[in-house]
C-alpha cells in the first residue's frame, strides 16, 4: 500500500532519472559514491530507481532495496533485473525484521527525510559498520513537492541524524541540498 509521498514518486518514477541528468547532478552523484566507503552488504533504504546501483555504489549480489513506491521499484527492476528489492515503507519494514543486519546501511538523496523522525535510530540497529544518511537541508524541498505540504517530521528526522553522530561518533558534511552523515557502529 503507498501514502501521498509514494505515490507522488510512483507518478514520476519513469522520468526520474532524466530530472537529474545534468553536470551538477552528477558531480554530485561522484562525491556522494566516494563518500559512502560501503562495506559488505548493503541495505539501501527508499532506493528509488537504483542510484546506488546505477553509480556502481555496490554489487548487485551484495545488495538489498526498500521503497514504498511501486513505480520506483519498478524502474529499479527493469534496470538492474538480478537486484533483490522489496516494496516497503522502511517503518514496517524494521517492524517486520528487526535482527535484519548488513555491514552499510544507506539511505541515499533525500529519502530519509520522509522517514518517521522515531524510527531514525532504529536504522543503526540494522548496521554492522556504518549508516549513511543523506537529509534534505532545512526548507529544501524538491520542486516535484509542490503539490504537497513538506513531509511531516523532515528537520526532526534531520537533527535525528545528528544526534546518532554526536552519540555514535562519525562525521557530518553538506552537499547541494543534503546534510550527509556517516555514523559509525561498531559491533
Ligand atoms: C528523492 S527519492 C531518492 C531515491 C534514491 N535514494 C536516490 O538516491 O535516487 C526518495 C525516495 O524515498 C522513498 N520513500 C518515501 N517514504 C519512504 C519511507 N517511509 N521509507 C522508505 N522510503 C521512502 C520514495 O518512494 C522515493 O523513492
Amino acid at each position: 500500500m503507498e501514502n501521498k509521498v509514494s505515490e507522488l514518486y510512483t507518478t514520476i518514477a519513469e522520468v526520474y532519472d532524466k530530472r537529474y541528468d545534468t553536470d551538477s547532478a552528477r558531480a554530485e552523484d561522484r562525491w556522494a559514491a566516494d563518500f559512502i566507503q560501503p562495506q559488505g552488504t548493503l541495505l539501501d533504504v527508499g532506493c528509488g530507481t537504483g542510484w546506488t546501483l546505477d553509480n556502481r555504489v555496490t554489487q548487485v549480489e551484495l545488495y538489498r532495496g526498500i521503497d514504498p513506491s511501486e513505480g520506483m521499484c519498478r524502474e529499479l527492476k527493469r534496470k538492474h533485473p538480478t537486484a533483490f528489492v522489496e516494496t516497503a515503507f522502511y517503518e514496517s519494514w524494521h517492524v517486520q525484521h528487526p535482527t535484519a543486519l548488513y555491514d552499510t546501511v544507506l539511505s541515499s538523496f533525500g529519502s530519509p527525510s520522509y522517514i518517521d523522525p522515531l524510527f531514525i535510530p532504529t536504522l543503526v540497529q540494522h548496521a554492522r559498520r556504518q549508516v549513511v544518511l543523506m537529509h534534505y537541508m532545512d526548507g529544501y524541498l524538491p520542486d516535484i513537492h509542490s503539490e504537497l505540504t513538506a513531509p511531516t517530521g523532515k528537520e526532526a528526522s534531520r537533527r535525528a541524524a545528528i544526534d546518532l553522530v554526536a552519540g555514535f561518533g562519525g562525521e557530518v558534511q553538506h552537499i547541494g541540498a543534503f546534510q550527509v552523515v556517516r555514523i559509525l557502529v561498531e559491533r
